[in-house]
């Protein structure tokens, strides 16, 4: 492992759930972390308490251009440079198809597409100038196989994939990385919102016959974001529990 200290990372929706586990782990290994969140500034500050000398809180939307700016410029301000970009904060609105209004659809991909798009192109433009940078989309196993219920989800997370390998081609001559986590059912307050007999179906389709921790995706995410993981852009690493193959 290469030494990421004072190196520094940005997290969004960096203040719970999987997120969380990748702020704590980012500052474990000695980085400044600037952690955003939009709707939960109790999980933010809790999070502050716990590394006070190297985790900033900043709220804002990613489905807004104008926060992306507002918050990317206040990691700098703070910290002075960008290293790494995980692009976390992710939401769902589940429905059936015939049921989905626009809305469902708009604001999924606005949040999960747009709003990755938005934090990429800034941290991006700051990497390439530095001649090095990783970013670290989260998508989900359900980019790769697609779900019931979830055509918008779906949708944003397989774009995930399109946007990880254009980046990445682009970003190879500049020393930016790109590359994607595909997690699995993750034991997250948006799985918890699944209703029960569906969950209960799922599990017992994953052939480790359990839920992800939120630290069993955060380790890739730290490996990817390496100093020493160079040789990577353009994949994506799957952690399902074998749920996809
Ligand atoms: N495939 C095909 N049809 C299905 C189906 C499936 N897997 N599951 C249900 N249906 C059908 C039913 O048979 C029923 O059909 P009929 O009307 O012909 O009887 C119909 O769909 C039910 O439709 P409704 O709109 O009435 O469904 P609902 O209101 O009961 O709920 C839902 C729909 C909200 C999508 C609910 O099924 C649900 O929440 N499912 C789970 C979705 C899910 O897995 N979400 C993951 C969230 S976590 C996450 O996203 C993180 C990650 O990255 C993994």
């Amino acid at each position: 492992m290469g030494d990421m200290t004072g190196q520094v990372a940005i997290v969004t929706g960096g203040a719970r759930g999987i997120g969380r586990a990748i702020s704590e782990r980012m500052a474990r290994r000695g980085m400044k972390v600037g952690v955003g969140y939009s709707s939960n500034p109790d999980s933010a500050e809790e999070l502050k308490a716990e590394f006070p000398d190297q985790i900033t809180i900043h709220q804002g939307n990613i489905g807004n251009r104008a926060d992306c700016e507002r918050v990317f410029d206040e990691v700098l301000q703070a910290h002075g440079r960008v290293d790494v970009l995980v692009n976390n904060a992710g939401i769902t609105a589940d429905k059936m198809v015939a049921k989905m209004e626009v809305d469902d659809w708009d604001r999924v991909v606005q949040v999960n597409l747009s709003g990755t798009f938005y934090m990429s192109q800034l941290a991006y433009l700051h990497m390439a100038e530095r001649g090095m940078g990783r970013i670290v989309n989260i998508s989900s196993v359900i980019g790769e196989k697609g779900n019931a219920g979830q055509v918008n989800y779906a949708a944003t997370k397989s774009g995930l994939f399109g946007m990880t390998m254009s980046m990445a081609q682009e970003g190879a001559r500049k020393g930016v990385t790109v590359n994607c986590v595909a997690p699995g059912y993750v034991e997250t307050d948006m799985v918890a919102a699944v209703p029960e007999q569906a969950l209960e179906k799922i599990v017992s389709g994953i052939p480790l016959k359990r839920l992800g921790q939120p630290d069993e995706i955060a380790r890739v995410v730290e490996f990817l974001s390496d100093p020493e993981s160079g040789y990577i852009t353009g994949q994506v690493y799957s952690v399902n529990g074998g749920l996809h193959m």
